[in-house]
């Protein structure tokens, strides 16, 4: 969470740094700022809100070839202008911009600034004022900046920037993300690839505990001993159209409609040039040879895990457990004799994911993480990665990262089956594809998920999604969506867990949506419809093709029933998108989140 940005070089500082804000805008949104340099001295210009507010504050007269900026998820201290970064050190001398959590600001404040006034709520000014105590204290910037990097505790992307010295940026990085983007009159650094792509594709990643001096001419890297460390760039494969929002209102409803076409990118890549599915061959040998397999995950990724698990389940017969990342670390199962751990994380950057990386890996255990995005963290610490393949995934709710991960966690479980000699009893490939051209269908009949927002969401003030099995995981995530970005409450439950308590919140006009696409479980979710109905709820039943009666509010195009949570997530994700739209909510950006969850 939060995002940052530095440039160093001949073009205009301020307007890379916006843009590059606009990139990372994603990562949060309560206040942004940014510290620009020229000959008349360092500007600093930050705003409460949108990156929008803070450009609109900016004075655009400012010609300026260095500078650092952040776009801020709120942790320490309200989101206020205040707050906002950069932070300035007591003498103004330097300026400062950081993502992540230091743990220990209050003994480094004890410690270091008994006597400095804090101006900010922050542990982020805290690291400022430290640099420049240690510069009172006879250190140069690079010394003082590696000393109190040596003190922190916790999670940080820095960069820093001192007045005295305006032709060099000093970053560093623990357990946050960041990259360093290699120009030939300018570099630039960012907490993700997609800030930089506007003026190069070409990145040098860093390590944790590791501090860099940047120049528009150099890149230096140490360790946080001083030892210098060489380490060679690489060119992404990022294309800037596919971080657009193109023709569409919203990044949400093109990555919902980007979603067949992620299917099919799917299939070819996990295709061997006989058209078999296959994934490397460490891959599938680890899990065919783990005994249990743990799946580690948050929020939507969580619920395509708990689909997952009954792929690798029913199909590969290894015994699987799903369990929420941020639970994990203090609740920890009794661990089979030889486990293997799948992370699943769009982003690859989840704090709370991480940490139990980190937990399981002291522990000596293998870990495979499935994630969008090639060289994150969780990808790096993992003994093997899996790539979802979806692109950039920039809407807050996660859509076509969600069925790229059911996707990939099939193609996993299959190429297990097979390799523990297990009959799938279908043609995978077939019936993905069918899954793409279903997904399509659904994507085209946009006005009458609208409608069905319209009718059940528009003045409702809860909501309720109900199925069972496979259905109620859908549920889970159908009702995730809807909440995140529309604030009705909405709560995803198993048919038969309702009367248990719950149904005492069911009144006259109350929306129950009903997935109903298992056979095995069809009559009793049907029961389970009449008995709300019974009791005043408004229900709306989405049933697979062939389940269908008379009153189904939707019929779904038929597909293989244990692939069915690849579509039927998609009118709850349309359903939530047009509840949100009508209630004038912000759709990509809904209050209080951010994309990429760094702080535990
Ligand atoms: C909801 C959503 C979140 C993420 C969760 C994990 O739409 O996007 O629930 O799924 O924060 O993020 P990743 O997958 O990046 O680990």
């Amino acid at each position: 969470m939060c995002g940052i940005v530095g440039y160093i070089g001949q073009l205009d500082a301020k307007e890379i740094l916006l843009k590059g804000l606009e990139k990372l805008e994603y990562r949060g949104y309560d206040s942004a700022g940014i510290a620009v340099a020229n000959e008349d001295g360092v500007h600093v210009f930050k705003e409460k809100g949108r990156i929008a507010d803070l450009r609109a504050a900016v004075d655009e007269n400012i010609v300026s070839q260095a500078g650092i900026g952040h776009t801020r998820w709120a942790t320490h201290g309200e989101p206020s202008r205040l707050n906002a970064h950069p932070h300035r050190s007591a003498s103004g001398r330097f300026t400062l911009v950081h993502n992540g959590v230091i743990e220990n600001y209050v003994q480094l404040t004890r410690e270091y600034l008994q006597d400095v006034n804090l101006k900010s709520d922050t542990d982020t000014e805290v690291v400022v004022q430290v640099i420049e105590q240690f510069v009172n204290r006879g250190l140069d910037t690079e010394e003082a900046f590696r000393q109190t990097l040596m003190l922190l505790k916790g999670s940080y992307a820095i960069a820093l920037f001192d007045h005295e010295n305006k032709e060099t940026i000093y970053v560093a990085k623990n357990k946050s993300p960041l990259l360093v983007g290699l120009g030939d009159t300018f570099n630039v650094v960012a907490s993700d690839a997609m800030a930089m792509l506007q003026v190069t594709n070409e990145y040098v990643e860093l390590m944790d505990k590791e501090m860099v001096i940047v120049t528009d001419k150099k890149v230096v890297i140490k360790n946080l001993e001083g030892e210098m460390m060489s380490r060679a760039s690489y060119i992404a494969e990022l294309d800037a159209s596919d971080i657009e929002k193109g023709t569409y209102p919203h990044y949400m409803l093109k990555e919902i409609d980007e979603q067949p076409l992620v299917m099919r990118k799917i299939i070819q890549t996990y295709q061997d040039e006989n058209g078999k599915l296959s994934v490397p061959g460490d891959v599938a040998n680890a899990v065919a040879e783990a005994d249990r397999v743990y799946i580690i995950a948050c929020g939507t990724s969580y619920h395509a895990g708990l689909v997952g698990k009954q792929f690798i389940e029913t199909w590969a017969k290894v015994p699987t457990e799903v369990h929420v990342a941020s639970e994990f670390s203090y609740n920890m199962p009794l661990l089979s004799e030889k486990p293997l751990f799948i992370f699943i994380s769009q982003s690859g950057e989840t704090a709370d994911s991480r940490a139990v990386l980190v937990q399981v890996k002291k522990l000596g255990h293998k870990a495979l993480t499935l994630t969008n995005v090639p060289g994150s963290t969780l990808s790096r610490e993992a003994d093997y990665t899996l790539l979802l393949n979806a692109g950039p995934e920039i809407a807050v709710a996660s859509t076509k990262a969600y069925t790229a991960q059911i996707a990939v966690l099939a193609i996993l479980a299959a190429v297990t089956a097979e390799s523990r000699g297990k009959e799938l009893g279908f043609d995978l490939v077939k019936e993905l594809g069918i899954i793409g051209n279903a997904m399509e269908a659904l994507c085209d009949q946009k006005d009458e998920m609208e409608m069905i927002a319209r009718e059940y969401l528009t003045v409702t003030r809860n909501a309720f999604f109900i199925g069972r099995g496979l259905d109620y995981f859908v549920c889970l995530e159908g009702s995730l969506k809807l909440k995140e970005i529309s604030y009705i409450q909405a709560e995803g439950f198993a048919g038969g867990e309702l009367k248990h308590g719950t149904i005492a919140l069911i009144e006259d006009g109350t929306p129950v949506i009903a997935l109903a696409t298992q056979e095995h479980v069809n009559l009793s979710i049907r029961g389970n419809v009449k008995e709300v109905t019974a009791r005043g709820a408004n229900p709306c039943v989405i049933s697979l093709k062939g389940l269908e009666e008379a009153d189904d509010r939707f019929v779904l195009p038929e597909v293989h029933p244990e692939l069915a949570p690849l579509v039927s997530v998609i009118p709850l994700q349309l359903i939530a998108y047009y509840a949100a739209l009508h209630r004038g909510c912000d759709v990509d950006k809904p209050r209080n989140l951010a994309k990429s969850v760094t702080v535990e």
